[in-house]
């Protein structure tokens, strides 16, 4: 039996009501995604370095007594210099678990293993309280000025970041993630700073 091809994005295409994120984030997501695969691996590293920079001489960071960051994959801003100067206060990073995240501290030296969405995670490492963070370093695929926030499509920031009761908020990106605007969905929660290698953009009004 043969009918008319189907149309991505043709009426009818996304069913109403389905509670997905919109055909527009799915299509950004995708084309940010392929660009910043893109980028070679020295020009991740230079531009994470810029980047890491920035956040080490933010006074946010410098008096932050618990950071929350993130083991980066090969093509995200990378942490690894943030989390060594980081080193003095406690540092946890995410891991999966179910349909959430919870907080692992990160040790010096801790063995990594991967978890399940293939991010790396410190094996055995102690739980920490999300209200125990201060300063929340945020990966993503796009962000915009007002701190909107485009993840992989799993909801998982958006779980995790009403529970950082405390904790200042700052997405980290190459300039090229930053958008003129995104379009958020209801649940999608939005972050106080992004940073990228021009410089922290103050996104949302700070509480008093
Ligand atoms: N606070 C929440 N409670 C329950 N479900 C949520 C919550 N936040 C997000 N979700 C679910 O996660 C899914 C993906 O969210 P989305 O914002 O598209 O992903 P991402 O933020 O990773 O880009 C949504 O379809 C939504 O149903
Ligand atoms: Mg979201």
């Amino acid at each position: 039996m043969s009918g008319p091809p189907e149309r991505p994005g043709a009426p009818g295409a996304v069913p109403a009501g389905s509670g997905g994120a919109s055909v527009a984030s799915r299509e950004t997501r995708e084309a940010v995604l392929a660009w910043r695969r893109g980028l070679p691996p020295a020009e991740v590293a230079a531009r994470s370095a810029r980047i890491a920079a920035r956040i080490a001489a933010w006074d946010a960071f410098q008096r932050a007594g618990c950071v929350l960051a993130y083991l980066a994959t090969p093509s995200e801003v990378q942490t690894g210099g943030l989390l060594r100067a980081a080193a003095p206060r406690r540092v946890c990073v995410p891991a999966v678990v179910g349909s959430d995240l919870v907080l692992r501290a990160l040790a010096p030296g801790a063995r990594l293993v991967r978890g399940v969405l293939g991010i790396r995670e410190p094996a055995g490492a102690a739980a920490v309280d999300p209200a125990e963070v201060d300063l929340a370093l945020v990966p993503g695929v796009a962000f915009d000025r007002a701190g909107h926030r485009l993840g992989r499509g799993g909801g998982y920031y958006d779980r995790l970041l009403p529970r950082l009761t405390r904790a200042t908020t700052c997405g980290l990106a190459f300039r090229e993630q930053v958008l003129p605007a995104l379009d958020p969905a209801p649940w999608d929660v939005a972050l106080d700073y992004v940073c990228t290698e021009d410089g922290l953009l103050a996104a949302r009004q700070q509480p008093s």
